[in-house]
C-alpha cells in the first residue's frame, strides 16, 4: 500500500515529502479553505515539492457536469501530475467519462457504498476514494467497505485505485493495508503518529545511557 498525504498545508507536505513516505497528496474543498490561499496558487506550490499524483477538487459549488468539466480542464493544466477530483453524483460520473476520455486522471470522491465504486470505476476513474472514518463516525464499519471493494476489483480485474480516505488513525492504516488499499491517504499528524512506539524511545535512551557511560559523548 502506497501513502498520499491528505493535507493542502504546504509545511506539512514538505515534512511528509523530506521523509520519504508519501508519493501522492489529496486536497478537497474544506482542506483547501482551511489554508485560506488561492487554490491555483496552493495547488502548484505542491506540485512543486511532490512528484506524483496530485488530487486538486472542483469547487464545492459546482454540481453540474458541463461546470465540472470545464473546471477538470483548467485543474488538469495546472501541471502534468494532477488528478481532478470529483464528487460520486450522476453528474459527476458524466463529468469523469468526458475528462477520463481526454486522457485527464480522475478521483472520485465521496464514496460511501461498492455500488458507488462500481460506477466510478466503470466511467473511467483512475482512483475511487472511499471514506473510511466518516463511516465509523455514523457506527458503520468504513474498513467493511475498503475489504468489499478491494475483492470486487479483484474479481472483476478493475484497474482503478482504491485510495482509502478519511483515515483518522494509526489502526485505519494498519485496517486498510490488511485489506487490500491501493493507497491511504493520511493527515500529518496520523504519519507522525505512525512514526512513534514508546519501545523504540525506550530503547534509544538505553543506547545513548549505555554508549555515554563508557564513551562519554
Ligand atoms: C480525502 O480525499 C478526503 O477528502 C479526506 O480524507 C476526508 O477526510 P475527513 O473525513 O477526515 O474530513
Amino acid at each position: 500500500m502506497k501513502f498520499f498525504i491528505d493535507t493542502a498545508n504546504v509545511e506539512d507536505i514538505k515534512k511528509a515529502n523530506d521523509m520519504g513516505v508519501i508519493c501522492g497528496v489529496t486536497t478537497n474543498p474544506s482542506l483547501i479553505a482551511k489554508e485560506g490561499r488561492d487554490f491555483n496558487q496552493v495547488i502548484a506550490e505542491i506540485a512543486s515539492i511532490v512528484d506524483g499524483p496530485i488530487s486538486g477538487e472542483v469547487k464545492a459549488t459546482t454540481v453540474d457536469a458541463e461546470g465540472m468539466i470545464a473546471e477538470g480542464r483548467e485543474i488538469a493544466k495546472i501541471h502534468p501530475n494532477m488528478v481532478v477530483k470529483i464528487p460520486m453524483t450522476v453528474e459527476g460520473l458524466k463529468a469523469t467519462k468526458v475528462l477520463a476520455s481526454e486522457g485527464i486522471k480522475v478521483n472520485v470522491t465521496l464514496i460511501f457504498s461498492a455500488n458507488q465504486a462500481l460506477l466510478a470505476a466503470r466511467a473511467g476513474a483512475a482512483y475511487v476514494s472511499p471514506f473510511l472514518g466518516r463511516l465509523d463516525d455514523i457506527s458503520s464499519p468504513g474498513i467493511d467497505l475498503i475489504r468489499t471493494i478491494a475483492d470486487i476489483f479483484e474479481i472483476h480485474g478493475i484497474e482503478s485505485e482504491i485510495i482509502s480516505a478519511s483515515v483518522r488513525n494509526p489502526i485505519h492504516v494498519t485496517d486498510c493495508a490488511l485489506a487490500g488499499a491501493d493507497i491511504a491517504t493520511v493527515p500529518y499528524s496520523v504519519i507522525e503518529q505512525m512514526t512513534k512506539h514508546p519501545l523504540t524511545d525506550q530503547g534509544i535512551e538505553k543506547f545513548q545511557a549505555d554508549y555515554r557511560a563508557v564513551f562519554g559523548e
